[in-house]
Protein backbone atom coordinates (compact mmCIF):
# COMPACT_ATOMS: atom_id res chain seq x y z
CA UNK A 1 0.00 0.00 0.00
CA UNK A 2 1.09 3.57 -0.61
CA UNK A 3 1.95 5.35 2.21
CA UNK A 4 0.98 9.04 0.64
CA UNK A 5 -1.14 10.07 -2.51
CA UNK A 6 0.40 12.11 -5.07
CA UNK A 7 -0.18 15.65 -5.55
CA UNK A 8 -2.32 15.09 -8.69
CA UNK A 9 -4.69 12.80 -6.60
CA UNK A 10 -6.13 15.93 -4.81
CA UNK A 11 -8.15 16.92 -8.48
CA UNK A 12 -10.37 14.11 -7.24
CA UNK A 13 -11.15 15.71 -3.44
CA UNK A 14 -14.20 17.51 -2.61
CA UNK A 15 -13.78 21.40 -1.74
CA UNK A 16 -14.97 23.17 1.41
CA UNK A 17 -17.88 25.43 0.17
CA UNK A 18 -18.28 29.08 1.40
CA UNK A 19 -21.58 27.79 3.31
CA UNK A 20 -19.30 25.11 5.52
CA UNK A 21 -16.60 27.66 5.59
CA UNK A 22 -19.01 29.35 7.46
CA UNK A 23 -21.34 27.20 9.63
CA UNK A 24 -17.62 26.44 11.16
CA UNK A 25 -16.97 29.75 11.50
CA UNK A 26 -20.34 30.33 13.41
CA UNK A 27 -19.52 27.25 15.17
CA UNK A 28 -15.83 28.24 16.18
CA UNK A 29 -17.29 32.05 17.11
CA UNK A 30 -19.75 29.50 19.63
CA UNK A 31 -17.11 28.01 21.09
CA UNK A 32 -14.94 30.73 22.12
CA UNK A 33 -17.69 32.66 24.05
CA UNK A 34 -18.84 29.66 25.43
CA UNK A 35 -14.72 29.57 26.97
CA UNK A 36 -14.85 33.27 27.51
CA UNK A 37 -15.39 32.83 31.25
CA UNK A 38 -12.19 30.61 31.36
CA UNK A 39 -10.08 32.66 29.30
CA UNK A 40 -10.22 36.70 29.50
CA UNK A 41 -7.73 36.30 32.95
CA UNK A 42 -6.19 33.59 32.21
CA UNK A 43 -4.93 32.05 28.64
CA UNK A 44 -5.70 28.37 27.67
CA UNK A 45 -2.71 26.38 27.84
CA UNK A 46 -0.28 25.33 24.31
CA UNK A 47 -2.20 21.61 23.82
CA UNK A 48 -5.20 20.11 25.41
CA UNK A 49 -5.19 17.32 27.91
CA UNK A 50 -7.73 14.87 27.55
CA UNK A 51 -9.73 17.13 24.96
CA UNK A 52 -9.84 20.30 27.35
CA UNK A 53 -7.61 23.12 27.56
CA UNK A 54 -6.33 24.22 31.16
CA UNK A 55 -6.46 28.04 32.00
CA UNK A 56 -2.72 29.43 32.56
CA UNK A 57 -0.94 32.75 32.81
CA UNK A 58 0.75 34.55 30.24
CA UNK A 59 3.89 32.32 29.51
CA UNK A 60 5.27 30.60 26.79
CA UNK A 61 5.01 30.88 23.14
CA UNK A 62 1.58 30.17 22.22
CA UNK A 63 -0.91 32.62 24.34
CA UNK A 64 -1.30 35.33 21.16
CA UNK A 65 -3.36 32.71 19.50
CA UNK A 66 -5.95 32.83 21.74
CA UNK A 67 -6.20 36.23 21.43
CA UNK A 68 -6.67 35.86 17.96
CA UNK A 69 -8.76 33.48 18.26
CA UNK A 70 -10.92 36.45 19.71
CA UNK A 71 -9.91 38.95 17.27
CA UNK A 72 -11.70 36.46 14.92
CA UNK A 73 -14.20 35.72 16.21
CA UNK A 74 -15.25 39.52 16.98
CA UNK A 75 -14.67 40.02 13.16
CA UNK A 76 -17.17 37.14 12.52
CA UNK A 77 -19.22 37.97 15.08
CA UNK A 78 -22.47 39.90 13.50
CA UNK A 79 -24.41 40.51 16.71
CA UNK A 80 -24.05 42.97 18.88
CA UNK A 81 -23.87 42.03 22.35
CA UNK A 82 -21.61 38.73 21.50
CA UNK A 83 -19.11 41.31 19.27
CA UNK A 84 -18.71 44.03 22.29
CA UNK A 85 -17.89 40.97 24.32
CA UNK A 86 -15.16 39.63 22.16
CA UNK A 87 -13.14 42.95 21.75
CA UNK A 88 -13.38 43.57 25.93
CA UNK A 89 -11.93 40.37 26.67
CA UNK A 90 -9.85 40.73 23.65
CA UNK A 91 -8.58 43.82 24.89
CA UNK A 92 -7.87 42.72 28.33
CA UNK A 93 -5.48 40.29 27.00
CA UNK A 94 -3.92 42.97 25.01
CA UNK A 95 -3.35 44.91 28.36
CA UNK A 96 -1.77 41.87 29.68
CA UNK A 97 0.35 41.45 26.62
CA UNK A 98 1.42 45.12 26.98
CA UNK A 99 2.34 44.51 30.15
CA UNK A 100 4.24 41.15 29.55
CA UNK A 101 6.58 42.78 27.25
CA UNK A 102 7.16 46.10 29.80
CA UNK A 103 8.12 43.54 32.77
CA UNK A 104 10.14 41.56 30.11
CA UNK A 105 8.23 37.98 31.26
CA UNK A 106 9.48 35.32 29.42
CA UNK A 107 10.61 37.01 26.24
CA UNK A 108 13.79 35.69 25.84
CA UNK A 109 12.94 33.75 22.49
CA UNK A 110 12.44 34.33 19.07
CA UNK A 111 8.76 34.18 19.06
CA UNK A 112 7.62 38.00 19.58
CA UNK A 113 5.56 37.17 16.21
CA UNK A 114 3.57 34.64 17.46
CA UNK A 115 2.67 35.94 20.77
CA UNK A 116 2.19 40.03 19.26
CA UNK A 117 0.32 39.64 15.56
CA UNK A 118 -2.74 37.84 16.23
CA UNK A 119 -3.12 39.74 19.87
CA UNK A 120 -1.99 43.63 19.88
CA UNK A 121 -1.21 43.95 15.66
CA UNK A 122 -4.50 42.97 15.31
CA UNK A 123 -5.95 45.06 18.36
CA UNK A 124 -4.24 47.97 16.34
CA UNK A 125 -5.50 47.17 13.35
CA UNK A 126 -9.35 46.48 14.53
CA UNK A 127 -9.45 49.31 16.94
CA UNK A 128 -6.69 51.72 16.70
CA UNK A 129 -4.95 51.23 19.74
CA UNK A 130 -2.24 53.03 20.78
CA UNK A 131 -0.90 50.67 23.71
CA UNK A 132 -1.27 47.56 21.17
CA UNK A 133 0.54 49.53 18.91
CA UNK A 134 3.57 50.26 21.89
CA UNK A 135 3.30 46.58 22.84
CA UNK A 136 4.07 45.03 19.46
CA UNK A 137 6.68 47.63 18.63
CA UNK A 138 8.36 46.78 22.65
CA UNK A 139 8.14 43.26 20.88
CA UNK A 140 9.56 43.60 17.67
CA UNK A 141 12.80 45.73 19.43
CA UNK A 142 12.75 42.23 21.68
CA UNK A 143 12.76 40.17 18.88
CA UNK A 144 15.62 42.45 16.58
CA UNK A 145 17.85 42.44 19.96
CA UNK A 146 18.23 38.34 18.98
CA UNK A 147 19.78 39.22 15.44
CA UNK A 148 23.01 37.53 14.85
CA UNK A 149 25.31 39.45 12.29
CA UNK A 150 27.76 36.70 12.07
CA UNK A 151 25.41 34.39 9.55
CA UNK A 152 22.79 36.87 9.43
CA UNK A 153 20.09 34.60 11.77
CA UNK A 154 17.91 35.79 14.50
CA UNK A 155 18.87 33.66 17.51
CA UNK A 156 15.54 30.92 18.03
CA UNK A 157 16.42 30.09 22.02
CA UNK A 158 18.91 30.00 24.47
CA UNK A 159 21.86 32.39 25.29
CA UNK A 160 22.77 34.99 22.67
CA UNK A 161 25.86 33.41 21.24
CA UNK A 162 26.64 30.38 22.56
CA UNK A 163 27.40 27.65 20.18
CA UNK A 164 24.73 25.20 21.49
CA UNK A 165 21.97 27.51 20.31
CA UNK A 166 23.51 29.19 17.64
CA UNK A 167 20.72 28.22 15.44
CA UNK A 168 17.54 29.69 13.73
CA UNK A 169 14.84 27.34 13.21
CA UNK A 170 12.31 27.22 10.03
CA UNK A 171 8.95 28.29 12.76
CA UNK A 172 10.53 31.97 12.53
CA UNK A 173 9.62 32.89 9.14
CA UNK A 174 6.26 33.91 11.23
CA UNK A 175 7.42 35.76 13.72
CA UNK A 176 9.14 38.20 11.21
CA UNK A 177 5.59 39.82 9.71
CA UNK A 178 5.95 41.71 13.08
CA UNK A 179 9.13 43.37 11.76
CA UNK A 180 7.58 44.36 8.94
CA UNK A 181 4.60 46.10 10.82
CA UNK A 182 6.96 47.62 13.03
CA UNK A 183 9.08 49.23 9.82
CA UNK A 184 5.38 50.71 8.14
CA UNK A 185 4.73 51.99 11.29
CA UNK A 186 7.64 53.88 12.73
CA UNK A 187 8.72 54.73 9.24
CA UNK A 188 12.45 53.09 10.53
CA UNK A 189 13.59 50.55 8.39
CA UNK A 190 15.73 48.69 11.03
CA UNK A 191 13.48 46.05 11.42
CA UNK A 192 12.73 45.28 7.85
CA UNK A 193 16.64 45.45 7.26
CA UNK A 194 17.02 42.32 9.96
CA UNK A 195 14.21 40.45 8.65
CA UNK A 196 15.31 40.51 5.22
CA UNK A 197 18.79 39.56 6.74
CA UNK A 198 17.30 36.62 8.47
CA UNK A 199 14.90 35.62 5.62
CA UNK A 200 17.83 35.63 2.89
CA UNK A 201 20.04 33.48 5.29
CA UNK A 202 16.84 30.89 5.71
CA UNK A 203 16.20 30.21 2.07
CA UNK A 204 19.46 29.57 1.51
CA UNK A 205 19.69 26.89 4.25
CA UNK A 206 16.73 25.58 5.40
CA UNK A 207 15.58 23.82 1.95
CA UNK A 208 16.98 19.92 1.13
CA UNK A 209 17.72 19.17 -2.54
CA UNK A 210 14.10 17.07 -2.34
CA UNK A 211 12.49 19.84 -0.85
CA UNK A 212 12.04 18.58 2.68
CA UNK A 213 12.60 21.31 5.26
CA UNK A 214 15.52 21.52 8.37
CA UNK A 215 13.56 22.38 11.02
CA UNK A 216 16.80 23.75 12.96
CA UNK A 217 19.77 25.24 11.06
CA UNK A 218 23.18 25.74 13.48
CA UNK A 219 25.27 28.06 12.11
CA UNK A 220 28.65 28.82 12.34
CA UNK A 221 29.30 30.87 14.75
CA UNK A 222 32.99 32.21 13.40
CA UNK A 223 32.64 32.19 9.92
CA UNK A 224 28.85 32.37 9.70
CA UNK A 225 28.29 29.07 7.55
CA UNK A 226 26.41 26.76 7.38
CA UNK A 227 27.25 24.25 10.14
CA UNK A 228 24.41 21.69 10.60
CA UNK A 229 20.76 20.58 10.05
CA UNK A 230 18.98 18.99 13.08
CA UNK A 231 15.05 18.35 14.45
CA UNK A 232 13.87 18.79 17.97
CA UNK A 233 10.11 17.77 17.69
CA UNK A 234 10.72 15.89 13.74
CA UNK A 235 10.87 12.19 13.93
CA UNK A 236 14.95 12.53 13.47
CA UNK A 237 17.09 14.94 12.15
CA UNK A 238 16.87 13.81 8.08
CA UNK A 239 12.53 13.71 8.12
CA UNK A 240 10.55 16.14 7.20
CA UNK A 241 8.47 17.55 10.38
CA UNK A 242 5.00 18.05 9.31
CA UNK A 243 4.37 21.35 10.91
CA UNK A 244 7.61 22.74 10.10
CA UNK A 245 7.11 21.85 6.38
CA UNK A 246 3.86 23.64 7.11
CA UNK A 247 5.76 27.00 8.56
CA UNK A 248 7.93 26.53 5.69
CA UNK A 249 4.45 26.59 3.13
CA UNK A 250 2.75 30.21 5.22
CA UNK A 251 6.74 31.51 6.16
CA UNK A 252 7.42 31.44 1.64
CA UNK A 253 4.25 32.70 1.15
CA UNK A 254 4.82 35.97 3.80
CA UNK A 255 8.23 36.07 2.37
CA UNK A 256 6.85 37.09 -1.01
CA UNK A 257 4.16 39.10 0.93
CA UNK A 258 7.00 41.33 2.47
CA UNK A 259 9.68 41.01 -0.20
CA UNK A 260 8.03 40.30 -3.25
CA UNK A 261 11.07 38.54 -4.73
CA UNK A 262 10.87 36.36 -7.52
CA UNK A 263 12.64 33.57 -6.49
CA UNK A 264 10.57 33.27 -3.26
CA UNK A 265 7.92 31.87 -5.54
CA UNK A 266 9.75 28.92 -6.53
CA UNK A 267 10.46 28.24 -2.94
CA UNK A 268 7.24 28.32 -1.71
CA UNK A 269 6.03 25.61 -4.64
CA UNK A 270 8.46 22.98 -3.93
CA UNK A 271 7.86 23.31 -0.05
CA UNK A 272 4.36 23.12 -0.88
CA UNK A 273 4.60 20.24 -3.53
CA UNK A 274 6.72 18.26 -0.71
CA UNK A 275 4.04 18.47 1.72
CA UNK A 276 1.28 17.90 -0.50
CA UNK A 277 2.90 14.48 -1.73
CA UNK A 278 3.43 13.39 1.92
CA UNK A 279 -0.06 13.31 2.56
CA UNK A 280 -2.00 10.21 3.62
CA UNK A 281 -5.34 9.69 1.79
CA UNK A 282 -7.72 11.34 4.58
CA UNK A 283 -5.42 14.69 4.11
CA UNK A 284 -4.59 14.71 7.82
CA UNK A 285 -0.64 14.99 8.07
CA UNK A 286 0.99 12.86 10.26
CA UNK A 287 3.16 14.26 12.75
CA UNK A 288 6.02 13.58 10.83
CA UNK A 289 5.74 13.57 6.69
CA UNK A 290 7.83 10.35 6.96
CA UNK A 291 4.43 8.86 7.98
CA UNK A 292 1.52 7.84 6.13
CA UNK A 293 -1.03 5.13 5.36
CA UNK A 294 -0.95 2.58 7.60
CA UNK A 295 1.15 3.85 10.41
CA UNK A 296 -2.24 5.16 12.17
CA UNK A 297 -6.00 4.50 12.86
CA UNK A 298 -8.60 5.94 10.64
CA UNK A 299 -10.19 9.56 11.94
CA UNK A 300 -13.60 8.53 11.52
CA UNK A 301 -15.98 5.49 12.69
CA UNK A 302 -17.05 3.08 9.49
CA UNK A 303 -20.31 5.35 10.03
CA UNK A 304 -18.64 8.14 9.32
CA UNK A 305 -18.48 10.04 12.69
CA UNK A 306 -16.10 11.51 14.40
CA UNK A 307 -13.31 9.51 16.78
CA UNK A 308 -13.30 11.78 19.96
CA UNK A 309 -10.02 10.25 20.79
CA UNK A 310 -7.14 12.31 22.92
CA UNK A 311 -3.90 11.55 23.99
CA UNK A 312 -1.61 8.63 22.99
CA UNK A 313 -2.80 5.79 21.27
CA UNK A 314 0.24 3.34 21.75
CA UNK A 315 1.10 1.80 17.86
CA UNK A 316 -0.79 4.65 16.72
CA UNK A 317 1.79 7.39 15.08
CA UNK A 318 -0.52 10.60 15.66
CA UNK A 319 -1.61 13.01 13.24
CA UNK A 320 -1.05 17.03 13.29
CA UNK A 321 -4.15 18.45 11.97
CA UNK A 322 -2.62 22.13 12.67
CA UNK A 323 0.22 21.60 9.89
CA UNK A 324 -2.72 21.22 7.21
CA UNK A 325 -4.43 24.41 8.51
CA UNK A 326 -1.08 25.97 8.60
CA UNK A 327 -0.41 25.22 5.02
CA UNK A 328 -3.86 26.14 3.47
CA UNK A 329 -3.33 29.80 5.01
CA UNK A 330 0.14 30.00 3.42
CA UNK A 331 -2.13 28.74 0.11
CA UNK A 332 -4.43 30.75 0.50
CA UNK A 333 -1.79 33.80 1.05
CA UNK A 334 0.42 33.00 -1.76
CA UNK A 335 -2.78 32.94 -4.31
CA UNK A 336 -3.11 36.75 -3.94
CA UNK A 337 0.54 37.50 -5.52
CA UNK A 338 0.25 34.80 -8.21
CA UNK A 339 -1.21 34.46 -11.80
CA UNK A 340 -4.96 33.09 -11.82
CA UNK A 341 -4.36 29.75 -13.05
CA UNK A 342 -1.77 29.43 -9.88
CA UNK A 343 -3.87 30.97 -7.68
CA UNK A 344 -6.74 29.55 -8.51
CA UNK A 345 -5.03 26.01 -8.34
CA UNK A 346 -3.30 26.78 -4.30
CA UNK A 347 -6.60 28.33 -3.61
CA UNK A 348 -8.66 25.45 -4.59
CA UNK A 349 -5.91 22.81 -3.09
CA UNK A 350 -6.40 24.81 0.60
CA UNK A 351 -10.42 24.33 0.01
CA UNK A 352 -9.86 20.64 -0.14
CA UNK A 353 -7.48 20.35 2.92
CA UNK A 354 -10.18 22.38 4.93
CA UNK A 355 -13.17 19.94 3.62
CA UNK A 356 -10.27 17.35 5.27
CA UNK A 357 -10.27 18.81 8.66
CA UNK A 358 -13.64 20.05 9.09
CA UNK A 359 -14.55 16.57 8.28
CA UNK A 360 -12.72 14.31 10.69
CA UNK A 361 -11.17 16.98 13.26
CA UNK A 362 -13.96 20.02 14.01
CA UNK A 363 -15.28 19.81 17.34
CA UNK A 364 -19.04 20.05 16.56
CA UNK A 365 -19.80 18.32 19.99
CA UNK A 366 -18.63 21.41 23.06
CA UNK A 367 -19.34 18.21 25.70
CA UNK A 368 -16.54 16.25 24.59
CA UNK A 369 -13.85 18.84 24.28
CA UNK A 370 -13.37 22.64 24.97
CA UNK A 371 -10.98 23.33 21.69
CA UNK A 372 -11.86 23.55 17.98
CA UNK A 373 -9.31 21.45 16.27
CA UNK A 374 -8.68 17.80 16.64
CA UNK A 375 -5.94 15.86 16.31
CA UNK A 376 -3.01 18.16 16.95
CA UNK A 377 0.45 17.19 17.63
CA UNK A 378 2.36 19.24 19.66
CA UNK A 379 5.32 17.77 20.37
CA UNK A 380 6.12 13.66 20.07
CA UNK A 381 8.72 12.09 21.25
CA UNK A 382 10.49 9.60 18.78
CA UNK A 383 13.93 7.92 19.69
CA UNK A 384 15.44 10.40 17.93
CA UNK A 385 14.29 14.16 18.46
CA UNK A 386 15.30 16.30 20.92
CA UNK A 387 12.06 17.40 22.37
CA UNK A 388 9.92 17.47 25.83
CA UNK A 389 7.12 15.06 24.91
CA UNK A 390 3.59 17.28 25.11
CA UNK A 391 0.89 17.31 23.50
CA UNK A 392 0.20 14.00 21.37
CA UNK A 393 -3.13 14.08 19.50
CA UNK A 394 -4.73 16.63 21.29
CA UNK A 395 -5.90 20.28 20.48
CA UNK A 396 -3.64 22.83 20.13
CA UNK A 397 -4.27 26.07 20.50
CA UNK A 398 -2.21 27.41 16.83
CA UNK A 399 -4.24 24.74 15.12
CA UNK A 400 -7.76 26.23 16.12
CA UNK A 401 -6.29 29.85 15.70
CA UNK A 402 -4.83 29.32 11.77
CA UNK A 403 -8.53 26.60 11.01
CA UNK A 404 -10.40 29.79 12.22
CA UNK A 405 -8.37 32.02 10.09
CA UNK A 406 -8.57 30.09 7.18
CA UNK A 407 -12.09 29.90 7.58
CA UNK A 408 -12.15 33.69 7.70
CA UNK A 409 -9.75 34.00 4.70
CA UNK A 410 -12.58 31.71 2.58
CA UNK A 411 -15.49 33.89 4.19
CA UNK A 412 -14.22 37.08 3.45
CA UNK A 413 -11.83 37.03 0.64
CA UNK A 414 -11.00 40.72 1.18
CA UNK A 415 -9.69 40.16 5.50
CA UNK A 416 -7.04 41.79 6.58
CA UNK A 417 -4.52 39.51 7.55
CA UNK A 418 -3.06 39.85 11.08
CA UNK A 419 0.76 38.81 9.70
N1 LIG B 1 6.86 26.96 16.88
C1 LIG B 1 6.86 25.76 17.65
C2 LIG B 1 5.95 24.72 17.13
O1 LIG B 1 5.43 24.84 16.01
O2 LIG B 1 5.73 23.74 17.85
Amino acid sequence: MAKWIKEADLAAYPELSKAEAAEALRLCAEQTAANLPAFTDRFPGAASIGGYYAPGPNLGWTTGFWTGELWLSYEASLEEQQKAAFRTAAEAEAASFLHRIEMKTEVDHHDMGFLYSPSCVAAYLLTGSEDAKRAAILAADQLIARFQPVGGFIQAWGEMGAKDNYRFIIDCLLNLPLLYWASRETGDPKYRDIAERHIHTAMANVIREDDSTWHTVFMDPVTGAFDHGATCQGYRDGSAWARGQAWGVYGTAVAYKNTKREEYIGYFKRVTSYFLNHLPKDLIPYWDLTFGDGDGAALLTADGERRYTFGNIPGEEPRDSSSAVIAACGMLEMAKYLPSDDAAYYRSIAKKLLKAVTDTCLVTDATKSNGKLMHGTYSHKSPYNTCRPEGTNECVIWGDYYYMEALTRLCRPDWQIYW
